[in-house]
Order: C-alpha cells, then sequence, then structure tokens
C-alpha cells in the first residue's frame, strides 16, 4: 500500500551562503504533507517559506536532513535522478507565472511534456488546458492573457505530468483579489475533485484559509499548525507569530 505521506521532512536544514554570511533558513523542520491535502505554509517574511518549498520539490538541495517523496528519498539521488523526478512528480508554480512568453497556452502546457519524453497530442494539451477552464485559450500566448488566466495555465503545465504534489509559492501574490479567489477555488478543487497534493506558500490569511491546514514557519523552525482555519483565526496566529518576532 502507498503510505499516505505525500512528503516527509525530517530535521530538514539549509544554511544559505557561507561564513562568516550565512544565514540558516532552515533549522531541523520536521513536517509531513498527506497525500490528497492542501496545506497552506505560512510565516512572516524571510522565516524559511521559499526555501522549504524549494527543498522539499527537489529544486534546491538541503544543508542537512532529510526530503522524502512518497518513499523515495531526495538526499540519495544523483542530479540525473533530481532532475527526472523534478520534471515528473513534482510541479511547481511561481507567483510571477514563468510563461514562456513566446509559445502558446497549449505549447507552455506541453513543455514539461516533452521533457518527460511524453506525448503532446492536441487532445491532451486541451483536456489540460479545459482542466483549468481555459480550453478556448490554447492558442494564445501569455502576453494576450489576464494575469489569472496565466496563473491558470502556469497550474496546467505544472500538472501535465501528473505530479504527486503541486507546489505553488504566493501563488496569487501578483493577482487581485478576486483573480486571487479563482485560482485558490481552482486549487481547492484539484484536491476535492481529484485528490491532488497541494503545499502552498502564502502570507494571506484569506489565501492559508483555502487549505485543510496552516503550517507556520517562524525564524527557520515548524512553529505548529491550524487545521481548518479560517482567514480570521489565521490572521490572529500571523500577528501572534510577527509580534512574538519583534520581541526575539
Ligand atoms: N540564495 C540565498 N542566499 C542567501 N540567503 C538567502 C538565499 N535565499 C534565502 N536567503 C535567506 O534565507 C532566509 C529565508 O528566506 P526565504 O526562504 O526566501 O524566506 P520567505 O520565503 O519566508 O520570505 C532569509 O533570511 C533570506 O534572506
Ligand atoms: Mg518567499
Amino acid at each position: 500500500m502507498r503510505s499516505p505521506e505525500a512528503i516527509r521532512l525530517t530535521r530538514l536544514t539549509k544554511v544559505h551562503g557561507r561564513e562568516p554570511n550565512h544565514v540558516v533558513a532552515l533549522d531541523e523542520v520536521d513536517l509531513v504533507f498527506h497525500r490528497g491535502t492542501f496545506t497552506a505554509v505560512m510565516g512572516p517574511s524571510g522565516s524559511g517559506k521559499t526555501t522549504l518549498l524549494q527543498c522539499a520539490a527537489g529544486l534546491d538541495r538541503p544543508t542537512g536532513g532529510e526530503v522524502r517523496l512518497g518513499d523515495t528519498s531526495l538526499g540519495a539521488l544523483s542530479e540525473r535522478e533530481l532532475t527526472r523526478l523534478r520534471r515528473g512528480r513534482v510541479g511547481f508554480v511561481f507567483q510571477g507565472f514563468n510563461l514562456l512568453s513566446s509559445l502558446t497556452a497549449e505549447q507552455n502546457v506541453a513543455l514539461p511534456l516533452r521533457l518527460a519524453g511524453e506525448r503532446t497530442d492536441p487532445a491532451r494539451l486541451r483536456g489540460l488546458l479545459a482542466g483549468v477552464g481555459l480550453a478556448d485559450r490554447a492558442r494564445h500566448r501569455p502576453g494576450e492573457l489576464s494575469g489569472g488566466q496565466q496563473q491558470r495555465v502556469a497550474i496546467a503545465r505544472a500538472l501535465a505530468t501528473g505530479p504527486e504534489v503541486l507546489f505553488a509559492d504566493e501563488p496569487t501574490g501578483a493577482l487581485d483579489s478576486r483573480t486571487g479567489r479563482q485560482v485558490l477555488a481552482l486549487l481547492r478543487s484539484l484536491v476535492d475533485d481529484r485528490g491532488q497534493t497541494e503545499v502552498m506558500v502564502t502570507h494571506d490569511p484569506v489565501a492559508a484559509s483555502f487549505a485543510d491546514r496552516v503550517t507556520f514557519l517562524a525564524d527557520g523552525r515548524a512553529s505548529g499548525h491550524l487545521d481548518a482555519p479560517s482567514a480570521r483565526t489565521v490572521a490572529a496566529r500571523m500577528t501572534a507569530l510577527e509580534s512574538a518576532g519583534e520581541v526575539g
């Protein structure tokens, strides 16, 4: 039987740079993200959220500890194996969409499939775009799409290879609140309708309220979680974390 754990982080540590200018971005973080759940990661600016996501997704190598994706320990993989894992087993969505501006929506979505050596027939690409509500925008280039539509193309692209985990770093950070909510509703529906596992970094309590659980980071350390979060309970917790940081 497959483990109910999509990701397990054990004593995950990341030090950026070298002495004397090094920064301990993650300090022995232990966390589990369960399959088919939507987790928001929150914490003050500089608390290590992006670093955590990048290490968990295999985009960055930790300094210490372990990242486990299903039954695979990332630290045991060669660069080549890690590249293959990044292309097929995880998907990543960025704040700035990161679409290639010269390619159409369809071609952007096809990219990870090409890299993975999978088929890119039009029906499959249309299906992926239809899944994010953009079946009629396949031939549009990013410059011809709204920010929300571009982010939905980026989500379709991230899902193209059927990743075990979809990671998103501030996916609504560049969107107005209404468009942001549409993207969050899409992320929520992927979990509810398809059992997608999602881990999203955000600083917005409303965005976090779409998740099943909010996990807090403070100063590179795990700082508890909140299940069935509401914007209000999340905001209160963030205020407490931020004022604790100012005092410390
Ligand atoms: N490439 C890097 N080189 C040096 N320091 C970094 C680098 N990336 C992040 N940091 C530092 O690590 C800490 C955590 O950063 P980050 O993970 O981006 O936090 P967050 O996403 O929560 O704002 C910060 O102090 C940041 O300045
Ligand atoms: Mg960040």
